[in-house]
């Protein structure tokens, strides 16, 4: 059996075998279920018909990482690597092919560098741990990753990873300066050693393909001392409409210094107890309390902010306020196990970017689709760019989405794991309000961001080998041209394509 050659090839690891023992679970072990589940953001693949790995390894040094590599690929087991299991079709935890989950947990550790503003994070830290150690020492520096404090470092930096600095700094993959990878011969590369298009691939080409990134070196970027929040909900009846309307004009184009974003969902109406639909502004600034009122008086007085609306805080403590988990105090973004409000347990994402305002006709079609029972846990959110965003180049990282790009929307939809029988309905759901907006959205290719995973957009084979036109479908979307330096990136470093899953990057020549 694959897994019992597997198991004795790590056991004849030399020196490694006593530690390894305490490291490697299969499903006889005790604890497989809690490793295995205590990692899964998406309930919707924690079902008792969603595959299973083989055997988990939870690694504690390099040479762990090393011997499983190299017994996976002596016993042609597939290997799916988890750093903080928030990925949103499953993948680092879920193949139909025999497999073993390699799961970074023990790889989590956080070097701040305040006089050099730099940190060494490694993958298997979930944001919150990075930010709290960054304002453990320093409350004027951060770094601009994304809002939720449970997300992993590893999928987050290697598919971009966007947050509240987006506009004023780029990604968190634009500010990795170095990083180490083990490659499929165990190799550790630095910047260096891997050469400079697997550090371009790795910095937002997707988790999964190029190898296991054990740790990344970031940026630090600076934040005053005081930023201001404000979340302003508004009905049909306050002009919600109108109000979106105009938010794409003025969004895009607001100083570097302004996040803006809105969210719309379903709430009971306080009028009449009924179900509307809520549009949240939500924004956050880098600066104090006057300046953004007067900013949105100027540029954006229809929706009426004052002071009243604004709270001043710190850079930390927006990232509690953002992840709307309010009240709670700072040392919860230590905790892994949280359970974000921002999804329910279970649940199906899809992505869009718009590079023309849509006409108020098309944001009514939008609103209407929210009066179907389904549509009661569904979040659809508008994040807008600009900013510095327009300013890098669309080659300078895989990430693509760059000038000319409005806003990006998100279409979620979430239920609770014991309604998982019924994900088809809300599943239908999301797509078909995915259907109805593609004359608002990017054409040709219809773009999607990588790190809200998206397995509807197009696969590789199954068993994953793939041709590169078939990978192209999906890899256009989330890359666009990119994709072909991707695929040159990955023919350099796994030309025999070891990492692979549903939408790795794969490399040419390879007789698949
Ligand atoms: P996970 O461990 O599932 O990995 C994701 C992918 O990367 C998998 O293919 C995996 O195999 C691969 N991978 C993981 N570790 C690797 C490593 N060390 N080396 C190589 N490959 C590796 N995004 C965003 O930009 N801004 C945001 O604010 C949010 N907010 C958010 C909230 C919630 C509740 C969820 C569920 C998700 C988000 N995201 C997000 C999306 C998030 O950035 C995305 O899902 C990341 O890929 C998750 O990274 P994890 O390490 O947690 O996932």
């Amino acid at each position: 059996l694959p897994h019992q050659n597997l198991l004795h090839c790590l056991s004849l690891s030399s020196n490694l075998s006593s530690s390894f023992a305490r490291v490697v679970y299969t499903p006889d072990s005790s604890s497989y279920s809690s490793v295995l589940e205590s990692r899964i953001r998406n309930l919707r693949f924690s079902t008792p018909d969603t595959p299973k790995p083989l055997v988990i390894v939870t690694p504690l040094i390099t040479s762990h990482i090393q011997a499983t590599i190299r017994c996976s690929r002596e016993h042609g087991l597939r290997v799916r690597i988890r750093s903080g299991g928030h990925d949103y079709e499953g993948l680092s935890y879920v193949s139909k092919v025999p497999f073993i989950v390699i799961d970074l947990i023990n790889f989590r550790s956080v070097d701040v560098d305040v006089e050099n503003r730099v940190a060494w994070v490694q993958s298997g830290a979930i944001l919150g741990e990075l930010y709290y150690k960054i304002a453990e020492k320093s409350r004027t520096l951060a770094f601009p990753g994304g809002i939720c404090h449970t997300v992993g470092i590893g999928g987050h930096l290697s598919g971009g990873g966007y947050g509240t600095l987006f506009r004023k700094y780029g990604l968190a993959a634009d500010n990795v300066i170095d990083a180490r990878l083990i490659d499929v011969n165990g190799r550790i590369l630095d910047r260096q050693l891997m050469g400079e298009d697997v550090f371009w691939a790795i910095r937002g080409g997707g988790g999964g393909s190029f190898g296991i990134v054990l740790s990344w070196k970031l940026k630090l970027v600076p934040v005053p001392p005081t930023v201001t929040v404000f979340t302003v909900g508004k009905t049909l009846e306050q002009n919600a409409i109108k109000l979106i309307h105009k938010w794409q004009y003025v969004a895009p184009r607001l100083p570097h210094e302004m996040y803006f974003d809105i969210s719309l969902n379903q709430i009971n109406s306080t009028r009449d107890g009924k179900k509307t639909v809520l549009a949240s502004f939500i924004a956050f600034f880098l600066g104090r309390t006057d300046e953004l009122v007067a900013l949105m008086h100027e540029r954006f007085p229809e929706l009426g902010i004052t002071k009243k609306d604004c709270t001043e805080m710190s850079w930390i403590e927006s990232i509690i306020y953002l992840g709307q988990i309010r009240n709670q105090p700072l040392e919860v973004l230590l905790d892994r196990d949280f359970q974000s409000p921002l999804t329910l347990p279970s649940f199906k994402s899809k992505s869009d970017y718009v590079k023309e305002p849509i006409p108020e006709i098309g944001l009514k079609g939008l609103w209407s689709r929210f009066s179907v029972k389904e549509a009661e846990s569904g979040v659809i959110g508008f994040f807008s760019y600009g900013g510095k965003m327009d300013e890098i180049p669309e080659s300078s990282t895989p990430f693509p989405h760059r000038a000319g790009n409005l806003y990006k929307i998100i279409y979620n939809v979430g239920w609770q794991q014991q309604d998982n029988i019924n994900s088809d309905n809300y599943i239908s759901w999301i797509r078909r309000i995915y259907s109805y907006m593609s004359s608002y959205v990017s054409k040709s290719p219809r773009e999607a961001y990588i790190n809200y995973r998206d397995l509807d957009i197009g696969t590789n084979n199954e068993g994953n080998t793939t041709s590169y036109a078939r990978a192209s479908v999906w890899g256009r979307k989330y890359f666009r041209n990119n994709f072909d330096r991707l695929v040159l990136a990955k023919t350099m470093i796994d030309p025999e394509n070891f990492f692979r899953h549903e939408q790795s990057i794969p490399p040419l020549w390879k007789k698949q």
